[in-house]
């Protein structure tokens, strides 16, 4: 009886989802003016609007790191190495500190993989706080503002919290020497230690060239309804199970596992961008962190992403209108999935569709080489130029210090 049933709604989604794909053909050209939250400003050119002052570091703070372990060039982290190299040719950058709105210290704190190629921010604080330190004896502007207007890369997990469970990333909370400077980080939750006012969110590096040559004509219809690839559980450092993506994707299993409307697996099949490409929505649940790669990968491959992860800030949220985009189910919820995603009207379906097509949309979320107008690159840029011009208490008076270098674990002490 219930598997009759399932087969029957199995069938009527598929009909479904050729249809969307039919009509989706037929206004595939369409494209319209996208707003978030600082208003119509994605399609904004930087140049002219700030200027960017790059500290040259020894290269054991930057391309040493590299050489060491190339993989980090199409990590999910790779942002950190590619907005340097952006910054180094970009026509905002500045030779004259005098001048510059925004310093930039380059430091590739994320380029420490395991074997099995995770990153593990161990020495991450120790890096940031020796860089800090050269800046600050080498060139007098750290001094001046403590790092008000200064901006660091931090794409781990938690971001500048660098550590990669939730509970201990809080328990550090974000480096102290960073407590003035602005981040751009992947990390976005509200109300979070990990998150301060002012931070940019970014989406993480997914590697553009491989996701290009992956694409199938736009007209394939999107036979799959729900699309998802990844761990479920994560075993090995959450044996206890529960703690991995607060219990979310375990519950994404144990619900849809044999709901024929969900091609849900662990299995990281060769055909997964272009599959992508065949389904009408793609999860994006949380995992160690509450973003991850898919998000980027959903926009690019028009799949309405499913957004689980509670009270996550999205990239680029203050241009990118992602309530209109995607699709966001608190994880409590997820055991309604299912009846959540089949209520939601074909219109609106297609709506969000159309305005994933959008290439503007698509090329906010990346970071293409060379760079391209509207890219994530340029996103970034545009976040810092909105911040300007700084608060008047950006300069400390003469004499006054708010950072307190021995703040911190006693590990993060030690020299790097
Ligand atoms: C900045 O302040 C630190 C002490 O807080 C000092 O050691 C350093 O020399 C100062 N930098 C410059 C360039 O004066
Ligand atoms: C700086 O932090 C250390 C370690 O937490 C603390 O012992 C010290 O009193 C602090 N210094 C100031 C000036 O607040």
């Amino acid at each position: 009886m219930k598997d009759w049933r399932w087969a029957f709604v199995g069938f009527l989604y598929f009909a479904l989802a050729l249809r969307i794909g039919a009509v989706e053909l037929g206004r595939g050209q369409q494209t319209e003016r996208i707003s978030g939250s600082a208003g119509d400003v994605l399609e904004d050119d930087p140049v002219g609007r700030l200027k960017v002052f790059v500290y040259e570091l020894p290269s054991k703070y930057n391309k040493k790191i590299l050489q060491k372990d190339p993989r980090c060039l199409i990590h999910m982290f790779a942002a950190e190495i590619f907005m340097h190299r952006f910054l180094l040719s970009s026509p905002v950058r500045t030779l004259n500190p005098e001048e510059a709105d925004w310093f930039y210290t380059p430091v590739y704190t994320t380029c420490d993989l395991t074997p099995n190629g995770l990153p593990l921010p161990f020495k991450s604080p120790r890096m940031m706080r020796s860089a800090i330190q050269l800046i600050s004896s080498n060139w007098p502007y750290w001094n001046r503002t403590e790092g008000g207007d200064h901006f660091f890369i931090v794409p781990h997990d938690f971001g500048a919290c660098f550590h990669y469970q939730e509970e201990k990333a809080i328990e550090r909370g974000i480096l102290h020497l960073l407590q003035r400077a602005t981040l751009v980080q992947t990390f976005g939750q509200k109300n979070h230690v990990c998150l301060k006012d002012g931070s940019i969110t970014i989406p993480p590096y997914a590697p553009p060239q491989k996701m290009q040559a992956h694409l199938i004509p736009p007209d394939t219809p999107r036979s799959i309804f729900v699309y998802f690839r990844g761990l479920f559980y994560d075993v090995g450092n959450d044996p206890e199970g529960g703690y991995y993506a607060r219990g979310a994707r375990a519950s994404v299993w144990e619900n849809f596992k044999d709901n024929p409307l969900f091609d849900i697996s662990t299995e990281h099949p060769t055909t997964y961008y272009e599959d992508m490409q065949r389904a009408i929505f793609c999860l994006c649940p949380l995992g160690w962190a509450p973003w991850s790669p898919r998000l980027v990968e959903a926009v690019i491959f028009g799949c309405i992403p499913v957004i689980i992860a509670d009270d996550i800030v999205l990239p680029f949220a203050d241009a990118i209108p992602w309530e209109e985009i995607g699709v966001y189910v608190d994880e409590k919820d997820v055991p309604k999935l299912d009846n959540i995603l089949t209520s939601i009207p074909p219109e609106v379906i297609l709506r969000k569709q159309r305005l994933l097509a959008n290439p503007s949309m698509k090329q906010a979320m990346l970071f293409p080489q060379p760079a391209q107008p509207g890219d994530a690159f340029h996103q970034i840029l545009n976040g810092l130029a909105r911040k300007l011009p700084h608060n008047k208490n950006v300069h400390l008076k003469s004499g006054e210090k708010i950072l307190n270098w021995t703040a911190g674990p006693v590990g993060d002490l030690k020299p790097w």
